[in-house]
């Protein structure tokens, strides 16, 4: 039998057992090996923790893609069962799309097009949507996709560059959309919502599609769809739980936290996860280096930085944001050892990142979950499952709203 989507009648029950999996385990998920030389839940758990110190960074990788599954000792196999159940979420019911026009699919880029139709398939409203509006529409290639000739669409999006090649396509297949520049955070965002309108957006970011969820409530929208992701692109500091729910619960999560749901690497491709590689390999490197010369045993943050900085020799690398960070110079170091610290490092980080990623999926229901909730106060009902396939894109979770 197939997973099943969740309805309305599901989400509070689902959310509080997410919500007291996640409590009773936060010691597992919160800290970042990233940032440890050992991490607080070691003690506790030895045999786990000398487990996974002991596994090369190719077993890390080879085991997170593959999870659940991992041959690791207790508690790994119970928690791994329990993050799996508590996770599953079957696919909302799709039908076949109407034929869309070949020119539609002009200009968008291969993946993008196989996530706006798989979106565009389990849309199902009791309403026929009269005026469709995309939200952070980019190009707005959703809201084409979405609109027929008996509808209207109206493209929210803050880029300019993106508003005017938007415009230009939809004016090329001769559609009626109006392309407006806006910034949907803005106080005045609000007037271009009314009753009419039915919101789409897809991977529109954390604050993005919160202020989505509540401007539509606020203006009448009778229905709405949105496929979130970026959960960890607020405003503040603290995530501002939006249910009663999750207002009522004592998990607090940080900017950093609300990372974890997106730190899988289901697409990057092999020379992607080597650059990446490379870089947390140094930086590791550089955090042993910056401990012994601030004399402080504590993580430092690095910026992001140019691709370029990666061609550097490592010891140049170091000198380098050593300077960028107001450091003292690191004079000569045996530059060898140091940076095969680092790759021994980031095999330990990413092994012992596997009893965290357990609660990447928890994590992203309980957030998904909060929205729900806020919706159903609202006097929504609400269906909630994946629209896509995760390889496409791992914010594959898809929220449909509608009210009488
Ligand atoms: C991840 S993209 C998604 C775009 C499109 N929905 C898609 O699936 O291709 C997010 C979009 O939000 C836009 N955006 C970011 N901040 C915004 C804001 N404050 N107001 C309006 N649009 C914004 C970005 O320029 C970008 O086009």
């Amino acid at each position: 039998m197939p997973e099943p989507f969740l309805t309305s009648g599901d989400l509070l029950a689902r959310f509080q057992t997410l919500d007291s999996f996640l409590l009773q385990h936060q010691a597992l998920w919160r800290p970042r090996p990233f940032h440890h030389l050992h991490l607080p839940w070691e003690a506790e758990l030895p045999e786990l923790a000398g487990w996974l110190r002991g596994r090369s960074l190719e077993q890390a990788e080879a085991g997170d893609s593959d999870l659940f599954a991992l041959p690791a000792p207790a508690p790994f196999p119970t928690l791994a069962a329990q993050a799996q159940t508590l996770s599953q979420l079957g696919e909302l019911p799709s039908r076949n799309s109407a034929e869309r026009a070949h020119a539609l699919s002009i200009d968008v880029p291969g993946r993008k097009l196989a996530q706006i139709q798989a979106f565009a398939s389990h849309l199902q409203f009791r309403r026929h949507p009269t005026h469709w509006l995309d939200w952070c529409s980019g190009k707005g290639h959703l809201g084409r996709w979405l609109t027929q000739d008996d509808q209207r669409l109206t493209c929210l999006e803050y880029d300019p560059a993106l508003v005017e090649s938007g415009s230009a396509l939809s004016k090329r297949l001769g559609l009626d959309a109006r392309h407006l520049q806006q910034d949907v955070l803005a106080d005045d965002c609000s007037e271009r919502l009314t009753q009419e309108h039915t919101p789409v957006a897809l991977h529109a970011c954390g604050d993005l599609h919160v202020r989505l969820l509540q401007l539509a409530s606020r203006n009448g929208c009778s229905q709405l769809a949105v496929a979130p992701c970026c959960y960890n692109r607020i405003a503040g500091k603290q995530y501002q739980p939006l249910s009663t729910a999750a207002q009522a619960s004592a998990l607090q999560l940080s900017r950093d936290d609300l990372g974890l749901p997106l730190s899988e690497t289901v697409t990057a491709g092999a020379r992607v996860r080597r650059q990446r590689n490379q870089s947390m390999a140094w930086r590791l490197a550089f955090d042993l280096l910056q401990r012994q010369l601030r004399g402080i045993d504590e993580y430092l943050p690095t910026p992001s930085l140019p691709s370029e900085w990666f061609s550097k020799t490592f010891a140049r690398f170091c000198h380098d944001l050593a300077t960028l960070r107001g450091m003292a110079s690191p004079g000569d170091q045996d530059w060898v050892a140091l940076e095969a610290q680092g790759w021994q490092r980031l095999a330990e980080v990413r092994n012992l990142e596997l009893p965290r990623n357990l609660f990447r999926r928890p994590l992203e229901l309980w957030l998904l979950l909060d929205r729900a909730l806020y919706l159903e106060e609202q006097g929504y009902s609400v269906r909630l499952g994946t629209f896509c396939e995760y390889p496409l894109s791992p914010r594959n979770l898809l929220l449909l709203a509608e009210r009488a």
